[in-house]
């Protein structure tokens, strides 16, 4: 039997695995973050961690779960939260949730492409504030989302499975990775696809590469029309230029997920016309964010069976 920290409270059914392995579980008894310093108490004396994307994995919490520590299963796909290179020198394993979440995220990213364009959000809230004061016939103008092209920034599942309900909705689908994908409408330049795209969706992980990827210069490319959707990480987008292209009507709109200071949104954002903000949510359904918690105990389960989990990301 090993001793598992499990950070926060994840839904029922989450931590099924761990239990059904026989582990004991470690945590705390309110749902708040550990810090730093918690972290790294609580993981001097455990096997295995099950943390989520608002848990700092650095190389300090690694080395206090030396020698112990033989893996750490993160409850997300994006794992810039854990310091691989940091976790691999020290022989601890890292695990992701790869593949459950792809359709739950795209959804949202589709709901945003539609808020975003249609600008249902201003529109309810005005309605709901009293604001709306009958019909107009130049109220409300957003742009068409059919017949409108859409530029797929990364083209892995999450990105794919955008694609797919896109075609649904009548829209021309471009993507852009670094390497050709083979399949249809692969567009080799970024600047490219961002200047010939209605609505830009991201769907890249946060790496150094990635980071501000969209920034003013390439925010300027884009169409004067154009809807920007970010339901990956928040500082793959550089915010205040972005606030400032939505201010100066450089682009059209932007749906936003996920922020460069999570919680914190830059109050420009907060302030910047036909923008929709939502609160990191692509993958919160009930049946997902369970088989998430799921998929990351299954990892530290395999790893401490002493197996290679499918969903392992260390080298
Ligand atoms: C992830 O899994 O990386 C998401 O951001 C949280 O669902």
């Amino acid at each position: 039997m090993a001793r598992v920290l499990v950070t926060r409270r994840l839904p029922d059914g989450g931590t099924d695995p761990l239990t059904a392995a026989g582990h004991e579980i470690v945590t705390t008894d309110d749902d708040a973050p550990l810090t730093h310093e918690q972290l790294c108490t609580a993981v001097a004396e455990v096997d295995a961690v099950v943390c989520l994307l608002t848990d700092r994995i650095d190389d300090a919490v690694i080395t206090a779960g030396v020698p112990h520590l033989k893996v750490v299963a993160n409850v997300a796909v994006g794992y810039d939260n854990v310091d691989v290179s940091a976790a691999a020198a020290a022989g601890v394993a890292v695990c992701n949730t790869p593949g459950v979440l792809d359709e739950t995220t795209a959804d949202l990213a589709f709901l945003l492409i539609l808020t975003a364009s249609r600008l249902s959000s201003t529109a309810e809230h005005d309605l709901r504030t009293g604001a709306w004061h009958g019909w107009g016939i130049n109220q409300y103008l957003g742009r068409d989302v059919h017949g409108a092209t859409l530029g797929v920034v990364g083209y892995g599942r999450i990105g794919a499975a955008v694609a797919r309900r896109a075609e649904g909705f009548g829209m021309h689908v471009l993507h852009h990775t670094r390497n050709d994908t083979g399949a249809p409408g692969w567009v080799a330049d970024l600047d490219a696809l961002l200047a010939e795209s209605d609505v830009v969706s991201l769907h890249v992980p946060l790496k150094d590469e990635t980071r501000h990827l969209i920034d003013a210069r390439r925010l300027q490319l884009m169409k004067p029309t154009a809807v920007l959707v970010n339901t990956a990480r928040g500082p793959v987008v550089d915010e205040e230029a972005l606030a400032i292209a939505l201010e100066g009507g450089e682009i059209f709109a932007a749906g936003i997920d996920v922020y460069e200071r999570e919680p914190e949104v830059h109050p420009r954002l907060l302030t910047a016309p036909r923008t929709v903000l939502l609160p990191h949510i692509g993958s919160a359904s009930q049946q997902t964010r369970t088989r998430m918690a799921q998929l990351a105990c299954e990892g530290a389960v395999a790893v401490l069976n002493g197996e290679r989990p499918p969903n392992l990301v260390t080298p």
